[in-house]
C-alpha cells in the first residue's frame, strides 16, 4: 500500500496545470455506449477511476484505444451486454452510470450497487425513481440492480434531493427515449453541463443542464464525435488551499474560472487573493489565514468535495471557525486524523468547530477517502517536520500525478511503497 512521506514547511510556488474532470469523465465515458459511432475523448485524467471506467467499457465488449495518455477512441459498436461484472461495478461510484446508459442503449441493465468513498449511506433510490419514471421496472437481486423496460418513454421526474448521480442517469437513460423528459430539481454541476454538452455534440436534445429544470427530447440515434473534458474544479481547488497553506502564490492553470467562483470567493473571505484570467486563476497566500465559517451545497454552492480541504486549512486561522456539512451524513471522518497533526477540531453532528492553532505538526496519517486524503497532504505540507499519509491510493482515484504536480511547485513529497 502506497504512502506519501511529506516534509512540510516549503512554500508552494510556479504553475500547475489541471488535468481534466473526474467526475465528468466518469459520466462521458459510460455515455459513449449510447452512440452508434466512434467517440474520441480528450483531456481524460490519467486516475485510477478513469481507467476502471474504461475497463468496464472493454469488458461489454467495446472497442478502446489509447491515443494517448489523455486521449481515448471508443467504439461501442460491437457491446452486447448489459451486465457489468460485480468485482468491477463495485470499485468505483459512479459505475452506476452504466445503468442509465447501459438501459438506453438496450432497455436492459444490470449493475452491482456502486462502491467509491464511504461518508455515510449512498443511496440510488432517484436513480431509481427516474428510471421508473421512464417506464423501467427495477429490481434488486443477488447483489445486482436490474432495470428493465419493454421501450423507454418521456416522463416528468421530480427529484427529492439534489443528486448529482440521480441526475446524470436519469439523462442517460432519457437521451434515447421516446417523447419528452423533464427533470425537476436537477442538480446542476459543472460536469452535468459537460455531460450535456457531449451528448447534444452527439445529437441529443438536451436543454436545461445548468439550471434546475433539465428537459431532454429523445432522439433515436446519437453519433460518433470528439469531446474534450472540462477542467477539473475540485483539482483546482485543492492546489488553490495548498498554495494558501503553505503561505505560497500559484498560478492554476488550464481551469475555467468561473466553476471556481465559490471557493475563490471563500479563499479571499479568509484573506487570500485571487486573479482571475481567461484560463487560469493566480492565489497569493494570505499572511495570516482568517477564520470563516462554511457552508457545503450543491453547485453554485461551495462544494462538499472541497471541504476536508478547507477544514485543513482553517486549522491554522486566527480564530474559531464553523464548517457545516450539508450534503453528506458522515464526512468528516479524517478529522481524528488532522487532531493527531495538532489541529484543535469538534465534530458535532454535520458540524465542525475549528480552533485555529499556530501550526500543525508532522504526523503519520491515514486517508479515509480521496478528498480527506487530499486534506491531509495539505495539511503536510504545511506542518513542521514530516508527515506520511497511507492509503494514497484513494488520493490517486482522484488525482493525478499529483506527487510530480506538488514537487513542481516546490513541495518535498515522495512516494513510497
Ligand atoms: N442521495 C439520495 N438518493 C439518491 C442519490 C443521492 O438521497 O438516489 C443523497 C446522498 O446520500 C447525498 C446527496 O443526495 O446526501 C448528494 O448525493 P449525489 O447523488 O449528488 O452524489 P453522487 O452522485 O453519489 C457525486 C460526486 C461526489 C460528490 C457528490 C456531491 C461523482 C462520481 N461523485 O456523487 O464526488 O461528493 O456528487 O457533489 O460525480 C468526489 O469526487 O470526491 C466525490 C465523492
Amino acid at each position: 500500500m502506497g504512502k506519501f512521506v511529506i516534509n512540510g514547511g516549503n512554500r508552494l510556488n510556479g504553475t500547475v496545470k489541471i488535468s481534466g474532470a473526474k467526475n465528468a469523465a466518469v459520466a462521458l465515458l459510460p455515455a459513449v455506449l449510447l452512440s452508434d459511432g466512434v467517440c474520441r475523448i480528450e483531456n481524460i485524467p490519467a486516475i485510477s477511476d478513469t481507467a476502471m471506467a474504461v475497463s468496464i467499457l472493454q469488458s461489454l465488449g467495446a472497442d478502446v484505444k489509447y491515443i494517448d495518455k489523455h486521449t481515448v477512441e471508443i467504439d461501442p459498436r460491437r457491446v452486447n451486454s448489459f451486465t457489468v461484472a460485480k468485482e468491477l461495478s463495485e470499485k468505483m461510484r459512479a459505475s452506476s452510470y452504466f445503468l442509465g446508459a447501459l438501459l438506453g442503449r438496450f432497455c436492459h441493465a444490470r449493475v452491482a450497487p456502486p462502491g467509491g468513498c464511504d461518508f455515510g449511506v449512498r443511496p440510488i433510490d432517484q436513480h431509481i425513481k427516474g428510471f421508473q419514471a421512464l417506464g423501467a421496472n427495477v429490481t434488486i437481486e443477488s447483489g445486482q440492480v436490474d432495470a428493465k423496460a419493454e421501450h423507454l418513454t418521456g416522463a416528468a421526474v421530480y427529484l427529492d434531493k439534489v443528486s448529482v448521480g440521480a441526475t446524470i442517469n436519469i439523462m442517460l437513460a432519457a437521451v434515447k427515449a421516446r417523447g419528452l423528459t423533464v427533470i425537476d430539481h436537477a442538480a446542476r454541476e459543472p460536469h452535468i453541463v459537460d455531460l450535456a454538452n457531449f451528448l447534444n455534440s452527439m445529437g441529443a436534445q438536451i436543454m436545461g443542464a445548468g439550471t434546475d429544470v433539465i428537459k431532454i427530447h429523445g432522439v433515436e440515434h446519437l453519433y460518433g464525435v470528439s469531446y474534450s473534458v472540462i477542467p477539473d474544479q475540485i483539482e483546482a481547488g485543492t492546489y488553490m488551499v495548498a498554495a494558501a497553506m503553505t503561505g505560497g502564490c500559484v498560478t492554476i492553470d488550464n481551469v475555467i474560472p468561473k466553476h471556481l467562483e465559490s471557493i475563490s470567493a471563500k479563499l479571499c473571505e479568509i484573506g487570500a487573493v485571487v486573479e482571475e484570467f481567461d484560463e487560469s486563476v493566480k492565489i497569493t497566500a494570505p499572511n495570516t489565514v482568517k477564520s470563516g465559517i462554511v457552508n457545503t451545497m450543491p453547485h453554485p454552492g461551495f462544494p462538499t468535495d472541497m471541504q476536508p480541504q478547507i477544514t485543513a486549512l482553517l486549522s491554522v486561522a486566527d480564530g474559531t471557525s464553523f464548517v457545516n456539512e450539508n450534503v453528506w451524513d458522515n464526512r468528516f471522518q479524517y478529522v481524528d486524523q488532522l487532531n493527531l497533526m495538532g489541529s484543535d477540531i469538534q465534530v458535532d453532528g454535520k458540524v465542525a468547530i475549528i480552533k485555529g492553532v499556530r501550526n500543525l505538526e508532522g504526523h503519520e496519517v491515514k486517508s479515509t477517502d480521496l478528498r480527506a486524503g487530499a486534506a491531509l497532504v495539505i495539511a503536510g505540507l504545511g506542518a513542521k517536520g514530516t508527515t506520511v499519509v497511507d492509503n494514497v491510493k484513494y488520493i490517486e482515484r482522484g488525482y493525478e500525478n499529483i506527487v510530480e504536480k506538488l514537487t513542481l511547485l516546490g513541495a518535498d513529497i515522495k512516494r513510497i511503497d
